[in-house]
């Protein structure tokens, strides 16, 4: 047996332990309070948290078809320096991951490079054209656990109750990027004063939650498990709180950047802020942050959605929407939740790890730190000032909004079924 001791480390931040891996099985083998000092390899945590590896609903890795933004090796390292043990990679690459065959590509690749599961999602509807829909039941046979065709919205009202039914009787998650698209032709910002002042056109929140209301109530008479993508508004958070209060079954993710920023960072025109749904206004990222904290909203995911420069760095009308947030993921909620005092590293780990596997149905993710379970661990070390640099991410593109940004608690390894995926002190430097 090949043994790795973690030594003095504190599981979600509670009381200094040591723990013993089997990496040859994977799993953890002991936990005691003594230090494990017989062991193959031994490291001294020096009393950084540990918490269960962290899983990511909700990525954009770009293979196939946009290799030069991202590929599932450059995201699986982006991933593990962000602490992550499995991501949901969406279906908006070119070609669309429509058919069984490209979803097991895509898981295929994640494991022939093993830093990360990457678990491929289904589109709903074929090419994404929102006009029929795919062979959900015989891409659910392989590893797609999840249907979605974000990027954009399932209008079609008919169309999405088939696809409620479907997902439904296959027993699969149903992922909406809420957006009346009609709504938003031409849309590059909230609607709000801000846009108005600058002169860009409006994403109105109606957009979002009329979609978001009938959804819910779609799910309410049909049933299935219906899950919402990047919930951005205030009206949202009401909605979801009234749907879980009727006791339909749904669950919603918000991403770090909705819990973050606002539509105020648009004043420099820096087209790194454009996103979808739009960065929005103080009451919602204070909805969303007790929204979470509540459990209205059930997990954090980042929507990690690489783009070039090309792409990017041009007039604000004009840049693609989406910024990177694997590698900063944890910082802004240790940030936001923790480091603030309004919740603790249990919290983390619940909403960054636990729910979404639960969500998800994996077995082997989200677990509890304990004997016998899958040694899929992140270790974290909260007194870590570092400042965010695009180009020192493993990320093949730089577009994040953090750039020059401070935080406190940063990934210092990452384990993936025992073998170490990410090691902070061989971090890449520019
Ligand atoms: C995503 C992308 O770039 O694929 N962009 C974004 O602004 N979030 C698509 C999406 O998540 O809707
Ligand atoms: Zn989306
Ligand atoms: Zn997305
Ligand atoms: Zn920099």
């Amino acid at each position: 047996m090949t043994t790795l001791a973690l030594n003095n480390v504190r599981p979600y931040g509670e009381d200094e332990i040591s723990i013993l891996i089997d990496v040859a099985d994977g799993v953890i083998d002991s936990i005691g309070e003594n230090p494990f000092d017989d062991a193959d390899e031994v490291m001294d945590c020096g009393g950084k948290v540990l918490l269960p590896g962290l899983v990511d609903m909700h990525v954009h890795l770009r293979e196939p078809g946009r290799e030069d933004t991202e590929t599932i090796a450059t995201g699986s390292d982006a991933a593990a320096a962000g602490g992550f043990t499995a991501v949901f990679t969406m279906a908006n690459t070119q070609p669309v991951i429509d058919q069984p065959f490209l979803a097991d590509a895509v898981w295929d690749k994640g494991q022939a490079y093993g830093k990360c599961d990457v678990y491929p999602v289904g589109s709903i509807t074929n090419g994404l054209k929102g006009e029929s829909l795919t062979e959900i039941g015989l891409m659910s046979r392989g590893h797609v656990k999840m249907f979605s065709d974000d990027g954009k919205c399932v209008n079609d009202p008919q169309l999405m109750r088939r696809a409620i039914e479907y997902a439904k009787a296959y027993d699969v998650v149903l992922a909406q990027h809420a957006e009346d698209h009609r709504m938003t032709e031409g849309a590059v910002a909230h609607e709000g004063e801000n846009a108005a002042r600058l002169g860009l056109r409006g994403w109105p929140r109606v957009a979002e939650e009329s979609v978001v209301a009938r959804d819910l109530i779609m799910t309410r008479d049909y049933g299935g498990r219906y899950h919402l993508c990047h919930a951005s508004t205030e009206g949202t958070v009401s909605l979801l709180r009234w749907a879980k209060e009727q006791g339909i079954d749904v669950s919603a993710e918000v991403t770090p950047h909705h819990l973050l920023l606002t539509d105020a960072k648009l004043e420099s025109y820096d087209g790194v802020y454009r996103v979808n749904p739009p960065l929005r206004e103080d009451r919602d990222t204070i909805a969303l942050r007790d929204a979470l904290l509540d459990g209205t909203i059930d997990v954090v995911a980042t929507d990690h959605a690489p783009h070039g420069s090309e792409d990017k760095c041009v007039e604000f009308e004009n840049a693609k929407p989406g910024m990177i947030g694997l590698e900063t993921s944890l910082a802004i909620v240790a940030q936001v939740f923790v480091e603030s005092g309004l919740a603790d590293w249990r919290f983390v780990a619940k909403v960054m790890s636990e729910r979404p596997a639960e969500i998800l149905q994996l077995s082997d993710q989200g677990r509890s730190i304990a004997v016998g379970e899958p040694a899929n661990l992140t270790l974290v070390d909260t007194q870590a000032p570092w400042t965010a640099h695009g180009e020192e991410m493993a990320s093949k593109s730089k577009n994040t909004p953090y750039e020059g940004s401070e935080f406190n608690t940063r990934i210092a390894a990452t384990w993936l079924r025992g073998k170490q995926t990410y090691d902070a002190t061989e971090r890449r430097k520019s």
